[in-house]
């Protein structure tokens, strides 16, 4: 399947973008990995890409700091994000963290879709609907990816889904299909690999 040619090979980290430096130049799409803390960005990158350690993951909230780059295959880029919404650090890191997520997401010609990612056992929070508010005013396409359905029950799951989706109706950028993925148990996986692709090809 398409989706799975296309993350076999190559892919490695190429650069990190702290709050006040630099992003690399634009060439290939991006698509990036946006979302609270601990939800689980850093480790679906990894199952995504068929890597245990390539994007660094933590069971403490605030462990990506930066905006990470990974290429695959010459052929396209992941962002991994640093989480929003986590209170536990300073007010000043929360407030560069922020800064940082918001102007990537806004000003960025290359960026092809964000995968929000949402806890599956909690669903949308405020500051989730601040993000996707941001992007939706930006026209940036968006996705919502629910992570750790391997926590629910399989009617707890589909229920989140649909519940979920009906949030989303009167949110223009938004793609209306959601993926419930679990990156311990490799669930979605495949089906979020084929987002990537269908991307790619359009
Ligand atoms: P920050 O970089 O701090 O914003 O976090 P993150 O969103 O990158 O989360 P990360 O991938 O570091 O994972 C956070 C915690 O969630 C780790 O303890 C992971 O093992 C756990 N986790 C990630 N994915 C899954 C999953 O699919 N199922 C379960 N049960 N736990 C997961
Ligand atoms: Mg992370």
């Amino acid at each position: 399947e398409a989706g799975r040619k296309l993350f076999a090979g190559e892919a490695g980290f190429f650069w990190a973008a702290a709050p006040t430096g630099k992003l690399p130049p634009m060439s290939n799409l991006e698509i990036a990995f946006a979302g609270r803390s601990n939800v689980g960005k850093s480790s679906l990158i990894n199952a995504l890409t068929g890597r245990n350690a390539l994007a660094r993951t933590s069971h403490t909230p605030g462990r990506t700091q930066e905006l990470n780059f990974f290429d695959v295959n010459g052929r396209f880029t992941l962002v991994d994000m640093p989480g929003y919404g986590y209170a536990a650090v300073s007010k000043q890191k929360v407030q560069a963290w922020t800064g940082l997520i918001h102007d990537f997401l806004r000003g960025r010609a290359t960026l092809a879709r964000v995968f929000v990612l949402v806890d599956s056992r909690h669903g949308l929070k405020a500051v989730d609907n601040e993000i996707m508010d941001l992007l939706d005013k930006a026209a940036v396409s968006y996705q919502i990816v629910l992570t750790k359905v391997d926590e629910l029950k399989k009617g707890e799951a589909e229920k989140r889904v649909a519940e979920t989706l009906d949030a989303l109706k009167r949110r223009p950028a938004a793609y209306p299909e959601i993926i419930a993925t679990s990156s311990h148990e490799g669930e979605g996986v495949s089906e979020l690999r084929a987002s990537v692709a269908k991307l790619l090809v359009e």
